[in-house]
């Protein structure tokens, strides 16, 4: 079936056609418009500001979605529902709604959250696997950081994840520390990938916060801290400021990744999913893959244009884990949790 799907929880307007089934799904078309670049100038996402975007771009975004199909070949009308901000998510919610009514198509609701994880079944062609189950997936993005065992599609289980800041928070908090625009996450990576390249003498370690602890437990914002502790010290040079941010991408990278292991050593799952903003971190991306590959498990990971916020992804979850609703009832969840 081919499915219109529509994303808008928060600073992407985003629509896409797809179609397939749980051997994986292709993607037709995907069309992303993201007001970030107007946050920059306040440092971070102005719920107002995004709601008032996405109006402007919900249409044109969802006629280049569907500028090769008709809307006779649309069976289904997809949209993320939670989590995200109220005004953004009514913007995607009320167009998706009036489309299923007018098109007199069913409506899917989708789990933004579930949907980063969807976006693995994304495939490029037949000879691409998709992930076998159970898995474990690492769930890391502005608002979240999850740990999910997935032991069929429709159970999935919250098995660890953050007490106080998500990591894609951290990274962008700590970019903010550093002076480096938002959004911070790949500022942060550009800065430590320099830093590496100039081959910076690490001289101290940022704390690891529950690194050696036996639980699925995470934590940030202490982190976050001593780094801002840092800069008080005093003026921070170039130099310095890069050796800072890639001490603290090795910090929530560490983290991030043995705290994934534990799961992986505690449930034994056959795959191990990585999604959200934050897995665009290529840094992420190797170390998890390697942690993963040496204990004989599948990795899995999607391509970089379906790390971000995109309608892809929503697609992909409409089609695997399809949840039909009466168009009229559906309403936004801006608080609805992973699983
Ligand atoms: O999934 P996403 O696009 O939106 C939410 O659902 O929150 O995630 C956005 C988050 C931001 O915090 C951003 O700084 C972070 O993902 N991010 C990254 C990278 N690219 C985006 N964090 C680390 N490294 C990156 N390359
Ligand atoms: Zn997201």
């Amino acid at each position: 079936m081919k499915v219109l799907a529509i994303e808008s929880t928060c600073d992407e307007t985003a629509a896409a056609v797809a179609e397939g089934d749980l051997k994986g799904v292709r993607i037709l078309k995907s069309e992303v418009a993201s007001s970030a670049e107007i946050h920059t100038k306040y440092g971070g996402v102005v719920p107002e500001v995004a709601a008032r975007e996405q109006v402007k771009s919900i249409i044109p975004v969802v006629e280049q979605a569907m500028a090769k199909v008709s809307a006779d070949e649309v069976e289904a009308v997809a949209v993320s529902f939670g989590p995200g901000l109220m005004g953004s998510l009514l913007i995607g919610v009320e167009t998706a709604k009036t489309l299923a009514l007018s098109w007199q198509r069913k409506l899917i609701k989708v789990n933004h959250m579930k949907a980063h994880v969807a976006a693995n079944w994304i495939v490029n062609d037949d000879s691409t696997k998709v992930p076998t189950l159970p898995a474990i997936a690492l769930v890391v993005s502005g608002g979240h950081t999850d740990l999910i065992l997935i032991n069929d599609l429709d159970n999935w289980k919250w098995v660890g994840g953050t007490r106080d800041d998500a990591a894609g928070e951290a990274f962008d908090k700590a970019a903010r520390i550093l002076g480096l625009p938002y959004p911070g996450g790949p500022e942060m990576e550009k800065a430590s990938k320099q830093a590496e390249e100039q081959n910076f003498k690490l001289e101290f370690r940022l704390p690891r916060p529950l690194i050696n602890e036996d639980s699925l437990e995470m934590s940030f914002s202490g982190l976050k801290e001593a780094l801002a502790k840092e800069t008080r010290k005093g003026e921070i040079s170039g130099e310095r400021k890069l050796m800072l941010a890639r001490e603290f991408v090795e910090a929530v990278v560490g983290v991030l990744c043995t705290k994934t292991v534990l799961a992986m050593e505690k449930f034994q799952p056959k795959s191990v999913l990585l999604a959200g903003g934050v897995a665009a971190n290529q840094k992420l991306r190797k170390l998890l893959q390697k942690e993963v590959e040496a204990r004989e498990m599948s990795f899995f990971t999607p391509e970089l244009k379906y790390c971000g916020d995109n309608a892809a992804m929503v697609a992909a979850a409409a089609i695997i884990m399809p949840e039909q609703v009466v168009a009229t009832s559906l309403r936004p969840e801006p608080s609805l949790p992973t699983a």
